[in-house]
C-alpha cells in the first residue's frame, strides 16, 4: 500500500483541522485512493505549547527539518502572513514537493508566481482554502473556465464580518462582543484587523480575479471599506426597515477588458440573493456568458470547513475524487 507523506506548516485552527480530518478519515481515504496518508512533521512557532498529536509525528520549529526531508511528498501551509510562508513554499517547490495553502495574505500577492513556479517544477500548488473557507469556489471556477467566460463575481467573502453583522442584528449585541465570539470560534484571524477592515475580503477577491480574469486590477483602484464602523443601532434600524447590511466584494470585467472592483458594506432588501446568507456562511455569485448565474453558499471559515478544503486539495493532488465533502 503506497504511503503519501505530508508535513503541515502551522498547527492553529486550520493546521489542526487538517490533522484531525486526515486522522479521522484515514481509512476512507485509504479505501478510496489506495494510499495511506502519514503526517510526518508539523511546523510551529512555539514548541512549548501542548499539541494533541500521535507519537511519531515530529513537532518542530525548524522548517529545514521539513524542507530537507526527501521522504515528504506534500506540504500543507497554514501559517500567517506573506513571509516566511512564500519563501518556504518556493523552497518546497524547488525540492519537488506539492504545496497546498490556506494563506490568502500570501497568495493574493504571490499566488500567480507560486503557481507558475510549481508548473515549471512539475508539481502542484493548490489553494482552495484561501477563498471562502469550505466553499469550493476555486475548483468551480477552474472547471467552468475552459468552456465559458466569467463576467462578474460578487459575494460575501469574509465569514467573521458576516457573523458579526448577523449577531448584531439577531441578538442585538455590540460589535466587540460579536467579534470576540468570532475569535473564540476560530473564524477571525489572530489579528482580526484585516477581517473587519475589508482587507481579507479584498485579498480573496484578488485571488478570484487572477483565476477568473487572468489578472488583478491595480490594488489602489479598488475601494475597500470594512464593517468596523458598524453599530448595533444602525444594523437594527436597517432591519426594522426590512433591510440588511451585507459586506460584499464585487469584481467585473467590461467589453473593453477593464476590471472594476469594490469591497464594502451594502444595504440590501429581501429580493437580493445574499439577503438570507447569515452567520459564518460565505456566498459567491458567478455570472458567466453561457451558464448564466451560479451561486455557492457555505461555511466561510473555521477548523473543519477549511481543513476539509485542504484535504480536498490533497485528494486532487493524488488524483482521486474527493471523499471529504463540504456541508452546506
Ligand atoms: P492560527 O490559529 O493563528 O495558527 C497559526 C499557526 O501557525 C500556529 O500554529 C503558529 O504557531 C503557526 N505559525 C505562525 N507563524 C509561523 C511561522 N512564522 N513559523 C512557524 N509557524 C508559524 O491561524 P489559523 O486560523 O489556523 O490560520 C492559518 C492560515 O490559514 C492563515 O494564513 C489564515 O489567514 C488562513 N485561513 C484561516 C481560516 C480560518 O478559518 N481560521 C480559514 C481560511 C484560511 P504556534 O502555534 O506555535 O503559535
Ligand atoms: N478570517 C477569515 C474569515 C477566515 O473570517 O473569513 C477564512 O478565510
Amino acid at each position: 500500500m503506497p504511503s503519501i507523506k505530508v508535513a503541515i506548516l502551522g498547527f492553529g485552527t486550520v493546521g489542526e483541522g487538517i490533522y484531525r480530518i486526515l486522522n479521522e478519515r484515514k481509512e476512507e481515504i485509504r479505501q478510496e485512493t489506495g494510499h495511506t496518508i502519514d503526517i510526518v512533521s508539523i511546523l510551529v512557532r512555539d514548541k512549548s505549547k501542548e499539541r494533541r498529536v500521535t507519537v511519531g509525528t515530529v513537532i518542530t520549529t525548524d522548517v529545514q527539518e521539513i524542507l530537507l526531508n526527501p521522504d515528504i511528498d506534500v506540504i500543507f501551509e497554514a501559517i500567517v502572513g506573506e513571509e516566511p510562508a512564500f519563501s518556504y513554499l518556493i523552497e518546497a517547490i524547488d525540492k519537488g514537493y506539492h504545496v497546498i495553502t490556506a494563506n490568502k495574505a500570501m497568495f493574493a500577492k504571490h499566488g500567480p508566481a507560486l503557481v507558475k513556479h510549481a508548473e515549471a517544477h512539475g508539481v502542484q500548488a493548490r489553494y482552495e482554502a484561501t477563498t471562502a473557507g469550505g466553499v469550493p469556489i476555486i475548483r468551480t471556477i477552474t472547471s467552468l473556465l475552459p468552456a465559458d467566460r466569467v463576467r462578474r463575481i460578487r459575494g460575501i467573502l469574509n465569514g467573521t464580518s458576516n457573523f458579526i453583522l448577523t449577531k448584531m442584528r439577531e441578538e442585538e449585541i455590540p460589535f466587540k462582543a460579536a467579534l470576540h465570539e468570532a475569535q473564540q470560534l476560530g473564524y477571525a484571524e489572530a489579528d482580526p484587523t484585516d477581517d473587519v477592515s475589508g482587507m481579507d475580503a479584498f485579498r480573496k477577491l484578488m485571488i478570484l480575479s487572477a483565476l477568473a480574469f487572468g489578472r488583478q486590477p491595480d490594488w489602489q483602484d479598488v475601494p475597500i471599506v470594512g464593517i468596523d464602523g458598524a453599530t448595533t443601532e444602525g444594523v437594527q434600524d436597517a432591519s426594522k426597515g426590512k433591510l440588511r447590511y451585507r459586506h460584499i466584494a464585487d469584481i467585473s470585467i467590461d467589453e473593453d477588458g477593464i476590471l472594476r472592483g469594490s469591497v464594502g458594506p451594502v444595504l440590501i432588501g429581501a429580493d437580493h440573493p445574499l439577503y438570507g446568507v447569515d452567520g459564518v456562511d460565505n456566498a459567491i455569485i458567478v455570472d458567466t456568458d453561457h451558464l448564466g448565474s451560479l451561486t455557492l453558499i457555505g461555511p466561510g471559515a473555521g477548523m473543519y470547513p477549511t481543513g476539509s478544503a485542504m484535504v480536498g486539495d490533497l485528494l486532487q493532488v493524488i488524483g482521486k475524487r474527493e471523499v471529504v465533502t463540504v456541508s452546506n
